[in-house]
Order: structure tokens, then sequence, then C-alpha cells
């Protein structure tokens, strides 16, 4: 069997800017409370006729694909990782893959929301590993404004979202030691209420109703301080299963990228870990939480900056709703 690596990263996100201050002008919040309570100083948010989660997936695939020196016609598979998909349904994958211009290449959907990058990165490892195939698109976006309740009874969850989007290109690795080294993934959906969006579904007469439009269930609901405990536990001990399945120690990491929940959250992991700062890639200042787009904008984020050298062993990871949590280990 042989390893995957990721051969190239990018990301995009909308040009639409929107601070905390921007915020206190539609609910009762403030900037201070943001700052404190989540580390986010601004986020972006989509323009409708411009942005789309598949468009938006599209742009920071191109960036991917550049960097890996291939061409779009030399994919594989599209592995797509969103909660807030163009359409309910088809998936995001074969629009993404149309915009391509890729056609019959087959177009996966993934639906594990913080963890969906992570997933989606693991189901294309083994695509690589078993030989099937040899480059695999691997994206995360998301368009989470247009789902947002910007009243003052939605502000514990709105103000902690943004939109956007990163994508790699996975590629056989020339050595057995370089690339990833293995993979995470876990689920408990004992928890699948405490994050969710729980309309419009298909488990009513009609999907949606008029009263749906005026309660709060077409918005997301999350209980934030269950969210954060299970976070708090469940990112470190994933980090440490990746860690001892590879022999290394926290130590050992060169760069931790961990979704972005919360800044609370990833301070709580680096000091857990015994990291330095530096080590651990943070960038929910400039875009909030965006979900399935977290790790792979801030790993891409880390490859721009030089944070992230030839040999270096960095480690993904991840949690969220459903409850999902899920990490990597990879030998760049
Ligand atoms: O992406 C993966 C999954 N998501 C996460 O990992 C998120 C995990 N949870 C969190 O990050 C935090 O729970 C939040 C940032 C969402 C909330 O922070 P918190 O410190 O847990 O605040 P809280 O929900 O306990 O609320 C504290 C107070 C409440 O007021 P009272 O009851 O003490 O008077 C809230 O009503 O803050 C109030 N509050 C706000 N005030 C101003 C809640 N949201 C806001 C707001 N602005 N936006």
């Amino acid at each position: 069997m042989r390893n995957s690596r990721i051969a190239g990263v990018g990301h995009y996100v909308p040009e639409r800017v929107v601070s905390n201050k921007d915020l206190e002008k539609l609910m009762d919040t403030s900037d201070e409370w943001i700052r404190e309570r989540t580390g986010i100083v601004e986020r972006r948010y989509f323009q409708e006729g411009i942005d789309t989660t598949s468009n938006m997936g599209a742009q920071a695939a191109r960036k991917a694909i550049k960097a890996a020196g291939i061409e779009a016609s030399d994919l594989d598979m599209i592995v797509f990782a969103t909660l807030s998909p163009d359409y309910f349904f088809p998936g995001s994958g074969v629009l993404l893959q149309r915009e391509l211009g890729i056609k019959e290449i087959p177009a996966l959907d993934i639906r594990n929301q913080c963890s969906g990058f992570v997933y989606a990165l693991s189901i294309a490892d083994q695509f690589i590993k078993t030989g099937m195939y040899n480059h695999v698109l691997v994206v995360g976006s998301e368009i989470h404004s247009s789902g947002l309740d910007f009243s003052t009874r939605g502000r514990g969850v709105s103000v902690i979202f943004g939109d956007g989007a990163g994508a790699v290109v996975l590629s056989p690795s020339e050595s057995n030691d370089k690339g990833i080294l293995s993979t995470h993934l876990h689920a408990d959906g004992e928890f699948a209420e405490e994050l969710a969006v729980l309309d419009p579904g298909s488990n009513k007469n009609a999907r949606l109703t008029h009263e749906m439009l005026d309660s709060e269930s077409i918005y997301p609901q999350m209980n934030g301080n269950l969210v954060f405990k299970h976070a708090v536990s469940r990112f470190p001990e994933v980090i440490q299963e990746a860690l001892q399945k590879n022999g290394y120690q926290a130590s050992d990491i060169d760069m931790l990228v961990p979704h972005q929940a919360n800044l609370r959250i990833t301070s709580y992991i680096q000091q857990k870990m015994g990291l330095p700062a530096d080590k651990v890639m943070s960038n929910i200042h400039k875009y909030g939480n965006t979900t399935a787009a977290s790790v792979p904008i801030a790993l891409s984020e880390a490859v721009e900056e030089g944070r992230i050298k030839d040999g270096d062993l960095v480690c993904l990871a991840a949690f969220g709703s459903g409850f999902t949590w899920a990490s990597a280990l990879i030998r760049w």
C-alpha cells in the first residue's frame, strides 16, 4: 500500500468583510463580547449572484490544482465536504465538477460538518492507498450567512459562523515515510440535536411550512456549553490517538491545524498538548468558524505564510456537529 500526500492546497474567501461592529447593528451583541468569548474580529459573507458553495469550492480547487502542478483533467475523483450545499439535492460535488469541466469522474458529498474536511481527506486517502485513484480533489466549502438568525434570539450562534472554502489535491507519495501517515474518524450520534438545523427536513409531512419560517427550527441550534465541553476533551484525545499510532509525542508536532471553532478552544488544546503558540495555526479572528472549510483554509494560509516546511510533522484535527471528531497526521 502506498501513502498519499497533499500535493497542493488553496483557499478562497468571499470579498465581503463583516465586522463585529456590523453585527452590533443587527442584534444585541458587542464587539467586546464576541472577541472575548470567541476571538473573532471579522468574518466573510457571500454575495448572492457572485458566490455559491460550489463555485467558492471551485475557486479554492483551482488554486490547489495549480499548486499541485497538475491539470483539472488529471483528477480522478472529487470529495466535497459541506453542511451548506447549493441545493437539498444533488450535492455540491457534481456542481463543482461541472464548473471545473471534468466530466464523468465521481463526485462524492460528505456531510460531517466541522469534521467534514478531515473525513473527506481520509476517504480520498483510502482511494489512493489502494491504488484505485491517483489524484483526488478534496474540498470544504460553506455558506453559513444565508442561514443564520440575525435577531438577538440567534446571537449565541450567528456571531461565530462565516463563509469560505479550502481545497487540497491528494496524490501518491514518493515514499511511505512521507504523506498522510494515518487518519482517525469518530462519531457519537447521541448528541445529534445538540448542534443542528432541524428544518426543513424529510421527517415531517410537509418539509417546509409557514410556521417553520417564524420559528427557530430553520436556524442552527447549539447547546454551546455542552459542545464546548466535548470539544476540549475530544480534540486532545483524537490528536493523541494519531500521535500514538505513529510513535510520536506532542513535542514532535511542527504544526497543529485545528478546526477553528473558538479561540478559547484552540488555546485550551495548545496548553493541554504543551505546544508553543507558533506551532498552532489560528486564523479565526479573520474568518470566524467556517465549519468544513476551516481546516483547509487554515492549512492553506499556514503553507502560504511559510509556516509548514518540507519534512514537518503536521496534525489536522476537528470536532463538531454529530458529534463527529477526527484527526490526520501528515509528514509534509
Ligand atoms: O464548530 C464546532 C462546534 N462549535 C463549537 O465548538 C462552539 C462551542 N461553543 C462556544 O464556542 C461557546 O459556547 C459560545 C461562543 C457559542 C458561547 O460562549 P459561552 O461563553 O459559552 O457563552 P454562553 O452561551 O454561556 O452565554 C453567556 C452569556 C449569556 O447571558 P446570561 O445568561 O449570562 O445573561 C448569553 O445570553 O452571554 C450571552 N450571549 C451573548 N451576549 C452578547 C450569548 N451570545 C451572545 C452574543 N453577544 N453574541
